[in-house]
């Protein structure tokens, strides 16, 4: 267990600081120094540097994200000191103040203790905004992927209100504790609502979706060690609302009631009513964002980005790793260079990794 550690922060070390260019004797130097760390307390601790740098190179390393172009300029918050509860969701509002930025979004991670014989801090929600989905008689109200935390919430002693878009509270433990729930302030949750460009009937639909995704139940893992709570963030995709969470038959299914507000022929899928629909809603989606002013990106230009990403980790004679199903965008993926070559899904670290859900998966 203590040689593997070694093992992750040694290699962790080395790549890092060669990159940094630092030299031979800083890189041996700081590894006898965390070596004693090590045999003293089972664990060691990073520098304000290298947590800065591996959460960079954790992002540089996402098989999944399109967005990586801009992975060295992301905003660290270096919050590994804080213990309580209340003080990690102080934390948790700080960043999502300076991240949102009125709009004008900035990428950011907070890091929190890492994972130690001492200390687990879990954030059990997915994103830091979220909106609840409730099973009642009738249907479902909300977001269907939120159905199992939202119950956790009012077991919790959440009050639920029934809406198609309530935010969820922020959960958070820290070690076995009972969880702490809260409220996150309207301050914090930009929002914009979708409405059509040239479709005047479109905002009737009463359609919307939180400005900034929060990921914040993924571990952060550099050199061995495992930041349990580390959310982070970038900027929306246009589609990953438009052909996913307001389109998907599993999310908000919008498709069949915007094809016949269009006054499309659902019946008979030759219409392509679907695909009209999806396209609708996508340039609805990118419309109110930017007229909002608040930061989004098209499929099309996140691929040309993705393209100057791999053209210049190619000119600093690093592989490209990547999990193609992910990287090609939802809709008209083939207009995209990425739909057109293999790549290779290796795992490199540091990286975000999932964990397992701190609540019972129990329906
Ligand atoms: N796909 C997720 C969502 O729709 C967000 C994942 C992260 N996306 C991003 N652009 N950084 O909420």
């Amino acid at each position: 267990m203590e040689m593997n550690l070694l093992q992750e922060a040694v290699t962790f070390i080395t790549s890092c600081y060669q990159e940094l260019n630092k030299t031979q004797s800083e890189i041996d130097d700081r590894i006898s120094e965390i070596a004693k760390e090590i045999q003293i307390d089972g664990t060691y601790s990073h520098l304000p540097f290298e947590i800065d740098y591996g959460a960079k190179l954790a992002w540089r390393n996402s098989n999944r994200c399109i967005g990586r172009l801009f992975w060295d300029q992301m905003h660290t918050f270096d919050r590994r000191h804080v213990e309580t509860e209340e003080e990690i969701f102080m934390a948790i509002i700080d960043h999502m103040k300076y991240a949102t930025n009125h709009g004008r979004i900035r990428p950011t991670i907070t890091i929190f203790p890492p994972k130690s014989h001492k200390q687990h801090v879990r954030i059990w929600n997915h994103q830091l905004i979220r909106y609840a989905g409730y099973q009642v008689e009738t249907g479902i109200i909300g977001d269907p992927s939120s159905i199992e935390f939202t119950k956790i919430c009012i077991e919790l002693g959440w009050e639920p209100k029934f809406g198609e878009f309530d935010i969820l509270p922020i959960v958070i433990q820290v070690n076995n504790n009972p969880p702490k729930l809260f409220e996150l302030p309207k301050s914090s949750t930009l929002e914009v609502e979708i409405r059509h460009p040239e479709f005047e009937w479109f905002k009737d639909l009463e359609l919307k979706w939180y400005g900034v995704p929060f990921i914040s139940d993924m571990a952060l893992e550099i050199g061995g060690l495992r930041y349990t709570a580390a959310p982070f963030n970038g900027w929306y995709m246009g589609t990953e609302i438009g052909a996913r969470n307001l389109a998907d038959e599993e999310r908000y299914n919008m498709l069949p009631k915007i094809a016949s507000c269009m006054g499309i022929d659902t019946k008979s899928s030759i219409s392509l009513w679907k695909d009209k629909a999806l396209v609708e809603l996508n340039i609805a989606v990118l419309h109110s964002f930017r007229e909002d002013g608040v930061s989004i990106v098209d499929h099309h230009t996140a691929a040309q980005q993705f393209k100057k990403f791999e053209e210049k980790e190619s000119e600093s004679g690093r592989k490209v790793t990547g999990n193609w199903a992910w990287l090609i965008p939802p809709m008209s993926p083939a207009t995209t260079h990425i739909f057109h070559k293999p790549y290779k899904n290796e795992i490199v670290k540091p990286n975000y990794f999932y964990q397992d859900t701190p609540f019972s998966k129990e329906e």
